[in-house]
């Protein structure tokens, strides 16, 4: 049965809540622990859909997977995988699919693997990926809507990305760990998220080394063994609730927020007003006092402003006194959500032209891939349904600022990437209830 949020809405956020591993790192590293046949453990696990629609996928080849979710603690036995063939109906949940071509092809020689889907933020190719692991020696072949690869063993090259692409080079990184010989991987990403995998690869044997200026090497070894780890904390998590704070003129401890990893959305936040400390464990957010400015920003690949940190932003810009603009520059598509915040009351203008910074490789797509937010505007209550997770989030945080009940559908999608979002919303005061569409 769906489910849809019911928000009482003109709230500000106070209390204290804790942030848990990141989505976008623990899904690789459960991918990863295929690499060895052994029992991996994975700690800070969060509680979320794609950690749930992962588990699903590893069962199905073959892993013996135990979960303790109170805990954080899950375990991925895979001793004995049975198939080198991805199931169709994991097809479309998400992205992990794809990034189980290299890691098949180590246990098996070959993988089989269907067309894979995720938000709907764009087309969202897999073109890298592919052009990577056919550098690497695969023969790859896609019939019928599967992706066919197979090598006896992967062979070390060079290749440069034509993007630093996140799902690419974790790609890349995990199907070189094994290969025969060196590989290079140029203008590839440097998320935390993608050394947090390169850590945990090093536990499990791999020989791994980040060069300054977007090149890991990696030298590959034959065989590696299960090993533990602690994923890294979800820093798009604690930016949205560090927003909420702010936005709403709240007071919000943020515990496992890292500065260390949001050096640039702090720098953002600071611009726009928002004010914040460190405090032992966490990050102070506090808005009562913050005057808020507008600012023109741009989205961009590490170690710039990630594009999942641009939606709650935006809902912070609606409150900011003036004109701000954000340039998104990682996907084309990325603004689906500010028709629903200008039914709330929002003035979002979408646009085809790079506003605000430098071109980008949208320039002449005709893609509205620039917005520019008028502000302050009062927001108020409606129905609305989430397009996607990062917009669903920003949506939540629309509703706790605008007067009246708010009514969220699609809330499938926020569960699949925010840890317990509910409980912590209540813990900082929103009357949030969940109720069966
Ligand atoms: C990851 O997606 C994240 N998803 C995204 O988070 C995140 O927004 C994105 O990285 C950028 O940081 C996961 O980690 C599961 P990309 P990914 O490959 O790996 C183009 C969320 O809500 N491209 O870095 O799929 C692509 O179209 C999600 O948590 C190609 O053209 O992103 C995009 O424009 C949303 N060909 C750009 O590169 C390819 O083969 C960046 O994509 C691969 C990518």
């Amino acid at each position: 049965m769906a489910k849809k949020f019911i928000i009482e809405g003109g709230r500000y956020l106070k209390g204290e809540i804790r942030v848990r591993g990141a989505k976008n790192a623990v899904t690789k590293q459960m991918v990863a622990s295929l690499l060895a046949p052994g029992k991996s453990v994975l700690q800070n696990v969060p509680e979320i859909g794609d950690v749930e629609i992962t588990k699903q996928i590893l069962a199905s080849i073959g892993c013996k997977i135990e979960h303790d979710p109170e805990a954080g603690i899950l375990s991925i036995d895979a001793a004995n995988l049975s198939t080198h063939r991805v199931p169709e109906e994991y097809s479309g949940l998400n992205r992990i699919p794809i990034l189980l071509a290299g890691v098949l092809m180590h246990r098996f020689g070959a993988a089989e693997i269907p067309m894979m889907g995720g938000c709907d933020i764009g087309p969202r190719p897999v073109d890298f990926h592919i052009e990577g692991l056919r550098s690497l020696g695969a023969d790859i072949r896609y019939e019928d809507g599967v992706y066919r690869f197979s090598a006896k063993r992967l062979t070390g090259a060079r290749i440069t990305l034509p993007f630093p692409s996140v799902g690419a080079t974790e790609n890349l990184m995990m199907a070189a760990a094994t290969a025969k010989g060196t590989t290079e991987i140029r203008n590839a990403a440097i998320e935390p998220e993608i050394v947090d995998l390169a850590l945990f690869l090093q536990s499990m044997g791999a020989i791994i080394t980040q060069e300054t200026d977007r090149t890991w090497i990696i030298q590959g070894v034959e065989t590696l063994h299960a090993a533990q780890h602690r994923v890294i904390n979800d820093r798009i998590e604690a930016a949205s609730f560090a927003v909420s704070a702010i936005a709403t003129r709240g007071d919000v401890i943020i515990k496992g927020a890292d500065q260390l990893h949001m050096l640039t959305f702090l720098n953002w936040l600071r611009k726009a007003g928002g004010e914040f400390e460190t405090v032992e464990g966490g990050i102070r957010f506090h808005g009562v006092q913050s005057k808020l400015k507008p600012i023109a920003v741009e989205t961009g690949v590490h170690p710039g402003l990630m594009t999942d940190w641009q939606q709650p932003m935006v809902i912070l810009l609606t409150q900011a006194e003036g004109m701000s603009v954000i340039h998104e520059t990682v996907y084309e598509n990325r603004f689906g959500y500010a028709e629903t915040l200008n039914r709330m009351g929002a003035r979002i203008q979408l646009y085809s032209e790079c506003l605000g910074g430098r071109d980008c490789r949208f320039r002449n797509s005709g893609h509205r891939h620039s917005a520019v937010i008028m502000g302050p505007t009062p927001l108020k209550g409606a129905k609305i349904e989430i397009p996607d997770l990062r917009a669903g989030f920003s949506y939540l945080v629309a509703a706790v600022l605008a007067q009246g009940k708010t009514e969220i559908s699609g809330v499938k999608y926020i569960e699949r990437g925010y840890d317990r979002v509910v409980e912590k919303f209540q813990a900082l005061g929103v009357p949030i209830s969940v109720v069966e569409e």
